[in-house]
């Protein structure tokens, strides 16, 4: 079992509806983005909940009062393809944070992250890093991913996603204790093809509207 302490899963009947809709393997591509805008943009709401503020002047109609600006650059880093989903929400509310990119895909057969692409803004030293990807399955992308951005001298990081198994977080934690995870929901197990269960089965193909298959 994991440790909950650095999980927060978030509970809202808004989640739990919009989680119904991309589960269903017959939600169409345009109701699919639309329900994974709500939750991601949720889950950004919470995931910047407890960050530093620095007071501001500001001088309103009335009278001169104190304001407040956000402390640290946000750098959000999709975990690509899939993760790219869910930066809008992040931009939402920090419109200027910067935005790196991580490409990874996991290998059907070894179903570990082989990295192809790399795009990360200097000075992710004094940032909140935010690295963004609707599935944590195995936990492989997120920790390469993790580890890559420390690597670059990221100190701190979280890490936001819709759907999590056991495994995946218990992973996490056991490679990068000092990284939360942000969640919408922590479901059962991995099966057989590593898939999470029940999932809603491969994020960036529900999300782009491609099959591997097809
Ligand atoms: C998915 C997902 C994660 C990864 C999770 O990406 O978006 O990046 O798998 O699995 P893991 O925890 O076992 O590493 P995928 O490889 O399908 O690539 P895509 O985003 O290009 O579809
Ligand atoms: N990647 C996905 O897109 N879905 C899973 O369930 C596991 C990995």
């Amino acid at each position: 079992m994991f440790n909950k302490e650095t999980v927060l899963e978030i509970n809202h009947p808004v989640i739990a509806r919009d989680l119904t809709t991309l589960r269903d393997k017959n939600t169409n591509t345009a109701t699919f983005r639309l329900a994974l805008g709500r939750i991601s943009t949720i889950l950004a709401y919470n995931a910047l909940m407890n960050i530093s503020l620095r007071t501001k002047s500001v001088q309103t109609p009335i009278q001169e009062t104190i304001g407040y600006e956000i402390e640290p650059e946000i750098v959000v880093v999709p975990i690509l393809r899939a993760g790219l989903g869910l930066v809008d929400a992040i931009t939402t509310f920090v419109p200027d944070a910067r935005v790196g990119h991580l490409g990874m895909y996991r290998d059907e057969v070894t179903k570990k992250p082989v990295d192809y692409y790399v795009n990360i803004p200097n000075g992710i030293e004094n940032a909140l890093v935010l690295v963004v990807d609707p599935m944590l399955a195995t936990g492989g992308s997120a920790c390469d991913a993790i580890a890559f951005l420390k690597s670059k001298g990221a100190k701190e990081i979280r890490f936001i996603c819709l759907i999590s198994a056991p495994e995946g977080i218990q992973k996490v934690q056991n490679e990068h204790p000092d990284v939360s995870i942000i969640t919408a929901a922590v479901d059962e197990k991995l099966n057989d093809d590593k898939y999470i269960v029940p999932g809603l089965g491969d994020a960036g193909d529900r999300i782009f509207g491609t099959s591997r298959n097809a």
